[in-house]
């Protein structure tokens, strides 16, 4: 029913050179390796049975799409679906989202290193409930070495709000928090390189603001969400959770910002949450600006 709605469509839309096909996704990629500019996988729930036909028939250069809607597992609600799914252990922390979207785009790398290929991400976001990615897919054994480094692991205290990263599939942890001992909890492997393209966001925005579509309003809010964060470091701060830990109510996101960077730090807002905050500063500063702040 579905090929004959997509048949109607292309004539609707007066199209030619397009042919439907009604197969297996990964038969269908296998059939025609090498043949793709876009791979787009967007199945129900997980897309990782279809990512190893995906990064095996992916050409040099082309765009693989990748959507999740099993967020439930990358976020960590469920941490046996994800290491089963993902090969990797998620945390439910109050920036489990990026957690999840680092799980799935490590996962994609992984899978892509087998026929040395490697990706770089070029858009990547967590709206409502579901994930997607934008990877330009390259080639090359080295390459695709050198791209593996990225992979690591995320320690978090769940006590203290501390979490620090470390790059290394194989790579020393540090069992302890080191402000206040309590015993650290891991996530990982998972992506620590870049997972916004400050260029290609770009080029996508001047696109559609050239259009100057109104539909195109939400999109541009998400694209400009995640330029801003394309240079942020990995996890973020949320204001609530630490001002509920330090049993004070929460001072104007604005003026928050302001302090941080006004102690030499950098702050950017995140398109994972309203209010979290994406910056290099230690949770200590930010407990400290926040209790400046609570006190007037
Ligand atoms: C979430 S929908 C995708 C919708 C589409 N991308 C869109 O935006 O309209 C998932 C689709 O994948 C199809 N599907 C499920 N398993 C598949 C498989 N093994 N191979 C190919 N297609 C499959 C389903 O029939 C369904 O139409
Ligand atoms: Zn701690």
């Amino acid at each position: 029913l579905a090929n004959e709605f997509e048949k109607h469509n292309v004539e609707l839309n007066n199209l030619d050179n397009i042919s439907i096909h009604n197969n297996d996704a990964s038969i269908f990629l296998r059939l025609n390796r090498g043949e793709f500019d876009v791979i787009d996988i967007d199945p129900f729930g997980t897309p990782s049975p279809f990512l190893d036909s995906a990064g095996y028939c992916a050409r040099r250069e082309s765009l693989l799409c990748v959507t999740a809607t099993d967020t439930s597992a990358l976020c960590g609600t469920y941490k046996e679906p994800c290491i089963r799914k993902y090969n990797s252990k998620p945390y439910k922390s109050e920036y489990c989202h990026e957690t999840g979207i680092r799980i799935l785009v490590g996962f994609c790398a992984l899978t892509l290193s087998k026929y040395a290929k490697c990706i770089e991400v070029l858009l990547s976001h967590s709206t409502e409930h579901y994930m997607r990615l934008y990877l330009k897919v390259k080639k090359g054994s080295k390459k695709s070495d050198k791209s593996l480094t990225n992979i690591g692991y995320i320690s978090h205290c769940k006590e203290c709000m501390y979490r620090e990263c470390n790059k290394g599939l194989a790579t020393a942890i540090p069992a302890f928090c080191p402000e206040c001992g309590e015993k650290l909890i891991h996530a990982g492997p998972l992506w620590l390189g870049e997972i916004q393209n400050k260029e290609f966001i770009s080029d996508m925005i001047d696109e559609s603001e050239n259009k100057k579509l109104n539909s195109e309003k939400q999109l541009l809010k998400l694209l400009n969400a995640c330029l801003i964060e394309s240079e942020s470091p990995a996890t973020f701060y949320d204001v609530h959770s630490i001002c509920r830990y330090l049993k004070i109510s929460a001072p104007k996101l604005d003026l928050i910002f302001e302090k941080i960077i006004e102690n030499g730090y950098e702050a950017e807002k995140t398109h994972f949450s309203p209010t979290g905050i994406k910056t290099n500063a230690p949770i200590n500063e930010i407990k400290k600006i926040l209790l400046k702040l609570n006190n007037g």
